[in-house]
């Protein structure tokens, strides 16, 4: 099995490389920058873990990308990339540069990089997303404006992603990973990113196969839209 992460330098990207290659999958990871944390790991695990670079807000890299991967087959893509926003600010008080940046990189652009990577996906891969329970409208009970309408916005992006002709046998999955002491998510979280990941990883291996698109927690627990 093989798999394609991107944004994983850090946080729960860097955990999900750690779950798959103790699963003894191979995997391409992605970082923009630094990222001791996963140069360690190629270190580990010089044979399974290959890193290459992408900004997924920007579309030259991810179609340089694509082509650098040219004639592979994964098994699994997994976008995690993505920003947060400041939580007490009101959507209408945020400066329109903010808006385009969460927008663009938490909604669009993950949508954009998995459209233009799919080729390289088998064609009953699992694509996956990473999102949040923040996207749920269902849910809401106020603050982190921006980052939510981000969240709600890429799973609509991801839904009408897995309608394309090429997705029909794939599996599509948006995942919230819990709340989790990363840089993000900050260290009052009460999940740390080995239980979440470990929980993300055996939600895609339980859903890789069975086709459709789900919005699902790191414990596997179906989450409303
Ligand atoms: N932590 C939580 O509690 C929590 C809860 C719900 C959802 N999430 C979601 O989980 C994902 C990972 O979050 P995290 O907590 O691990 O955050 P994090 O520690 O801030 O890591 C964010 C990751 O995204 C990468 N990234 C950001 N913008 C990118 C871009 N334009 N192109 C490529 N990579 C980019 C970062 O790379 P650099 O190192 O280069 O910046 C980093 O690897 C995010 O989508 C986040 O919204 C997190």
């Amino acid at each position: 099995m093989k798999a394609l992460i991107i944004g994983a330098s850090r946080g729960l990207g860097l955990g999900l490389v750690r779950q798959w290659l103790a699963r003894g999958f191979d995997v391409v990871a992605t970082r923009r920058g630094a990222a001791p944390g996963l140069e360690e790991a190629q270190r580990a695990h010089p044979q399974a873990l290959r890193l290459e670079k992408v900004d997924i807000d920007h579309p030259a890299e991810v179609a340089a990308l694509a082509g650098r991967l040219a004639g592979e087959s994964f098994d699994l893509l997994f976008v995690n990339a993505g920003v947060s926003s400041p939580p007490e600010v009101p959507l209408a008080k945020v400066a329109d540069a903010e808006i385009t940046r969460v927008l663009f990189t938490n909604a669009i652009n993950p949508v954009r990089a998995a459209e233009a990577l799919s080729g390289l996906i088998a064609p009953s891969g699992t694509i996956g997303f990473m999102t949040s329970i923040l996207g749920s409208i269902t849910q809401c009970n106020g603050g982190y404006e921006l980052y939510r309408v981000s969240k709600t916005a890429l799973n609509m992006a991801a839904v009408c992603f897995a309608a394309h002709e090429a997705n029909k046998a794939r599996t599509i999955l948006l995942l919230h990973p819990g709340w989790v002491r990363t840089d993000m998510g900050g260290p009052q979280a009460p999940l740390d990113v080995e239980t979440s990941t470990k929980g993300l990883a055996a939600t895609i291996t339980r859903h890789h196969g069975k086709g459709g698109v789900a919005y699902l927690d790191y414990q596997g627990e179906t989450l409303p839209w």
